[in-house]
């Protein structure tokens, strides 16, 4: 399997981590955004990460200018049609994902690869807006936040996907230090779908918004339960936003089982644009 070129389309949170850890495996990377001047400001973000890391003595000068040279910021239409594989990582709105596919498959060429990072929507249903001798070559790639960071990439196969084509990313993403594990295609797949009761439980053992039950809540669990990051912590990491959209999904694919219920504090903190780190404030307040 040989990627010279990946595309990824969605340039805020995910995309850019996605992104970013694609030029460090030395890849040629096409970035868009519906909003084009986001995606300018992400590119430059991931730049700015490159430099870090090369003042930590991460990276020589040498590949981090080569990163920089290798990541182009570019509109749908003007990706590379033969791009191996194109990553999307757009808003979690199933319709909005499914559209994307729809355009999507005019533009590149057959033997490319498409992948969603999708948190919560089955495979299947997303792969239905392709046409289907389209359907062999879509799967899921779920990645975590920070991308260049986390180690599991979930690996979800639909009915239609080519299970050698799965088998294949997966052994590609573990030769370069990814954890790849291969999943259902049930809503949530792993993480997402056990992670659920994380949040939910302390949702409900938190009630109304209070910051001192949320800190407790969040030292308990790290400290008795070994987490790196309390669920508070977390859903302010992953955006409070993205985090309700992921819950709402999985608890309508689960034809509302109640365990998967959203509660009403994720939607009031939606409402009122806390949403996070992304926010500066969310169930905690951020300088920087
Ligand atoms: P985000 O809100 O930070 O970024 C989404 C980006 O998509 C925005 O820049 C937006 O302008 C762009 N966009 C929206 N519609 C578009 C379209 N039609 N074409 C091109 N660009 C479009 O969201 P985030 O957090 O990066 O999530 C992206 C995807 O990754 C979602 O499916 C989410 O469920 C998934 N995900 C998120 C994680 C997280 O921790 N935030 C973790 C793993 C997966």
């Amino acid at each position: 399997m040989i990627f010279k070129t990946v595309v990824v389309i969605g340039a805020g949170t995910m995309g850019a981590g996605i992104a970013q850890w694609f030029l460090q495996q030395k890849i040629n990377v096409e970035l868009v955004d519906s909003n084009y001047e986001l995606a300018l400001l992400s590119s430059e973000g991931i730049k700015k990460n490159l430099d870090s890391l090369t003042a930590k003595g991460k990276l020589t000068a040498e590949e981090s200018n080569h990163f920089k040279t290798a990541l182009k910021v570019v509109k749908l239409q003007e990706i590379s049609p033969n791009c191996e594989l194109v990553i999307e990582a757009i808003i979690e709105n199933k319709e909005i994902k499914r559209k994307l596919f729809t355009d999507l498959e005019k533009i590149v060429s057959k033997e490319t690869i498409i992948a969603s990072n999708t948190s919560s929507f089955p495979i299947t249903e997303l792969s239905s807006s392709l046409s289907l001798d389209r359907r062999s070559n879509f799967l899921g790639l779920h990645f975590f936040n920070p991308a260049t960071i986390m180690k599991l990439v979930e690996v979800i196969s639909g009915n239609l996907t080519d299970k050698k084509l799965a088998q294949s990313i997966a052994h590609w993403f573990n030769q370069r230090g990814k954890v790849a594990c291969e999943c259902n295609d049930a809503p949530g797949f792993i993480v997402n779908r056990v992670a659920r009761n994380f949040y939910g439980e302390s949702l409900r053992a938190c009630t109304n918004y209070n910051l001192d039950t949320i800190k407790e809540i969040d030292t308990t669990l790290k400290a008795v339960g070994g987490f790196k990051m309390g669920p508070f912590e977390l859903m302010d990491l992953i955006g409070i936003d993205v985090n309700l959209s992921v819950t709402e999904s999985v608890y309508h694919a689960f034809f509302e089982e109640p365990r998967f219920k959203p509660h009403r504090l994720q939607k009031e903190m939606v409402d009122s644009q806390r949403l996070g780190r992304k926010t500066k404030i969310g169930f905690y307040h951020y300088d920087s």
